[in-house]
């Protein structure tokens, strides 16, 4: 392995959660870099649904699981996470440390993002509404309180008063909303910390520790390179950078910790909320993949956007996060499609376009250009090698890995563990 970040190339939900968890079966040690619980990872195991938001997926192997500093964190959902997995059997507490330098999402957070959503009306971006975007603001802003502020109280106190009368005037005097009580919250938190104070730490000696003992360890990227505040689809984005190079800050590690970076990729496209989505279907064609694929979004149960196969956002992921191989998820779903149109690139005006732009504007103006691969009429999802493919199933992967510059290693056929093939 030794460390390894997997990243999403797409939109999000390309099935990172899978593709972690197959890895994470040689990791030592599992760490959540960035994001909140805004991201949904989905694992099978037998007739068992497990779906985590904000604890590394990684746990449901019983590996020490790290939420880095880059995260933000709503501890009463971390509560809920962590009891409804030990209820489940998944031994959580032992297994979980948590970055005192994390920020934390809080009441007035969330109810400032959906008065400022429901502000935006057609124009909203179509948040998870979980207080992802205020929380980063308020880390930017440099008055959010974070984890390890939660260990003096008198400290903590002054601060959520200083912070609390500000969100109080945006609460009542711009959004016309309901001001919150600061001094629950400061008892609520003192709650949280008695229960997950053991629990927080400097993660990054942890990752250092574990580097220099020459153990595995896997980096666990959430939502999407098209998701990413920099370099997605801006505005139509999440608050944090998904990318690779976000482990560098959000775990704390230098950029030569790390040896491999594995892209998760659908095989065709999806997104949840507004923004643009150049292959999109209309929805006829879209339903045929919904239930097959469970196109529905693991955080707000939202029905997914769907679209072929872009090959102009993979090779561009491909690019921005250094991927080196691509863990293939989905392609059982396409299984009843007689041909399968993959978009190869954009034209604009005429002309060719060489790379995904950054500029909304000038996507707007762009016409995606298919390819038609045969489909291969079959259900592929108990196919346990890759020479046992359709040769249409395995054209269509390679084509793919040639299309986007990086080949694929891993084709994921299934939800359960054992659906994977190793190309
Ligand atoms: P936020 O992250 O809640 O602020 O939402 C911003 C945008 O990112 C919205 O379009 C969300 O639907 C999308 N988004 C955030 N996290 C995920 C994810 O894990 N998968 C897919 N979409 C996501």
């Amino acid at each position: 392995m030794p460390a390894t970040v997997v990243v999403g190339s797409q939109w999000g939900d390309e099935g990172k959660g899978r593709v972690v968890d197959l890895l994470a079966a040689d990791a030592d040690l599992v760490v959540r870099y960035q994001g909140g619980n805004n991201a949904g990872h989905t694992v099978w195991v037998g007739d068992q649904k497990f779906a985590v938001h904000l604890i590394p997926i990684g746990i449901l192997r019983e590996k020490l699981s790290l939420l880095g500093a880059g995260m933000v964190i709503d501890l009463d959902v971390l509560l809920e996470e962590e009891a409804e997995l030990s209820s489940r059997g998944v031994q959580v507490a032992g297994n979980i440390r948590i970055s005192e330098n994390a920020h934390l999402i809080l009441p007035y957070h969330k109810l400032i993002e959906a008065a400022e959503e429901d502000r935006r009306g057609k124009d909203a971006i179509g948040t998870t509404r979980r207080g992802i975007g205020p929380a980063y603001e308020d880390k930017a802003a440099r008055r959010g309180i974070r984890m390890g502020d939660l260990r003096d109280l008198d400290t903590l106190a002054a601060k959520l008063d200083t912070v609390v009368k500000y969100k109080n005037l945006l609460l009542k005097n711009v959004y016309k909303s309901r001001p919150v009580d600061p001094d629950r919250i400061y008892n609520d938190l003192r709650v949280l910390w008695d229960h997950f104070g053991p629990a927080v730490c400097d993660t990054s000696l942890i990752v250092q520790e574990a580097l220099e003992a020459g153990r595995n360890i896997l980096f666990e990227g959430a939502h999407g390179t098209m998701l990413d505040i920099d370099w997605g689809t801006y505005p139509y984005v999440t608050s944090s950078n998904p990318l690779s190079g976000e482990v560098c800050a959000g775990a704390g590690v230098g950029p030569k910790a790390i040896d491999r970076v594995v892209g998760a990729a659908k095989a065709y496209t999806t997104r949840v909320g507004a923004g643009p989505f150049p292959t999109e279907l209309e929805e006829s064609v879209a339903e045929r993949m919904r239930e097959p694929g469970g196109e529905f979004g693991s955080t707000t149960g939202r029905a997914r956007r769907i679209g072929w196969f872009d090959a102009m956002v993979v090779r561009k992921s491909v690019r921005l996060n250094g991927i080196d191989s691509l863990a293939m998820t989905h392609l059982d779903v396409l299984g009843e499609f007689d041909e399968i149109p993959v978009c190869v690139g954009y034209r604009r005006g005429g002309e060719e376009v060489s790379d995904f732009p950054n500029q909304l504007e000038v996507l707007a103006q762009c016409e995606p250009v298919y390819e038609t691969m045969p489909g291969w009429k079959s259900d592929i999802s108990q196919v346990k090698r890759f020479a046992d493919l359709p040769e249409n199933a395995r054209a269509y992967v390679k084509r793919i890995g040639e299309l986007v510059g990086a080949s694929v290693s891993d084709v994921l056929v299934g939800r359960q563990r054992d659906q994977s093939i190793f190309v």
